[in-house]
C-alpha cells in the first residue's frame, strides 16, 4: 500500500474525476492520502452504487453522478486529475472510456490507473484473491454483467503504452495483511450466497463445484489482496 500512499501524498489533485467509482472506496483513499484537492467527482453507471456513495460522502466538495464513462457530460479539459481504480477489467469499451477520460483531462493533467494483476510473484493467499476474482467474474458473466478476468502485468503496461501520456511511471503495491485468515468468514458467506443463487439456475453444476473448491481453499490457505499496479502519466499537450 505504501507506494500508492507515497504517490498520492505528492499530488495536488485539483478537480478530480474518479471514474467507475463503485461504492467510493478509492474516493476514501484519495481523501485520506492526497496532498490536496479541490473537488472529487465520482461517476458510475450503477444506480445502487451511486445511491450508496452519495450517502457516505456528505461533503460539499465530493459529488457522485450516474453517468456512462463512454460519454461524460463534462467539458473538454474540465479535470486536473482523472483516476480509475480496480475497474478497467469491468469496462466493456475500454478504449472509448480511456479516450473519454483523456478528453475531460486538461493538457498536462494527471491520469492515475490502479489495477490488480493476475501473474508474477504472489503469495498463496494472494493467489486465493485472484482465483476468487476469476470465479466471481465468471458468475457475473453468467448473470449478464460484463466482468473480465484480471489482466496480467504486461497487458496493463500494453494498455497504457497506447495512451498519449508522458512521464509515465509504474509502481507495484499491495495491501499487507497480518493474518490471511482474518476476512475468511465473510468471504465464505459471500461464496455461500452466490452458490445459493446459482442453485436456482440451470446448468450451473460446474461453476458451483468451482465455488465449493474455492471455499475450501479460503479455509485452508486464507486470503490477501493481490499485487496491483499504480500507473501515473501526464496528458501530452
Ligand atoms: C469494481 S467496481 C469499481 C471499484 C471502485 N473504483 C473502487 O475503488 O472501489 C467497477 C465499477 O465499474 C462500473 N462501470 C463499468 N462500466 C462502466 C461505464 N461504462 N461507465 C461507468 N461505470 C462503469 C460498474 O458499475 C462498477 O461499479
Amino acid at each position: 500500500m505504501n507506494e500508492i500512499i507515497k504517490i498520492l501524498s505528492k499530488v495536488d489533485g485539483g478537480n478530480i474525476l474518479d471514474a467507475a467509482t463503485g461504492k467510493g472506496d478509492f474516493i476514501n483513499t484519495l481523501k485520506q492520502h492526497l496532498k490536496s484537492f479541490t473537488q472529487i467527482i465520482g461517476v458510475d453507471t450503477s444506480q445502487r452504487c451511486v445511491d450508496y456513495a452519495q450517502k457516505i460522502f456528505p461533503e460539499n466538495n465530493i459529488e457522485i453522478y450516474r453517468m456512462n464513462l463512454e460519454d461524460m457530460q463534462f467539458e473538454d479539459g474540465y479535470f486536473d486529475t482523472v483516476c480509475i481504480s480496480d475497474a478497467l477489467h469491468h469496462i466493456k469499451n475500454r478504449e472509448a472510456v480511456l479516450n473519454e477520460m483523456l478528453r475531460v483531462l486538461k493538457p498536462e493533467g494527471l491520469m492515475l490507473i490502479t489495477e490488480m494483476y493476475s501473474d508474477g510473484d504472489q503469495t498463496p493467499a494472494q493467489e486465493t484473491h485472484i482465483m476468487m476474482h476469476h470465479w466471481v467474474a465468471s458468475v457475473d458473466r453468467l448473470l449478464g454483467t460484463y466482468h473480465q478476468k484480471t489482466f496480467t502485468r504486461q497487458e496493463l503496461q500494453d494498455i497504457v503504452k497506447k495512451l498519449p501520456l508522458k512521464k509515465v511511471e509504474i509502481a507495484d503495491f499491495y495491501v499487507p495483511v497480518d493474518d490471511p485468515s482474518k476476512n475468511c468468514p465473510a468471504l465464505i458467506r459471500n461464496c455461500q450466497d452466490i452458490i445459493k443463487r446459482l442453485q436456482t439456475m440451470e446448468n450451473t453444476e460446474a461453476i458451483i463445484a468451482e465455488g465449493k473448491e474455492l471455499m475450501e481453499r479460503i479455509k485452508d490457505i486464507g486470503y490477501a489482496g493481490a499485487c496491483r499496479l499504480a500507473i501515473t502519466g501526464y496528458k501530452k499537450k
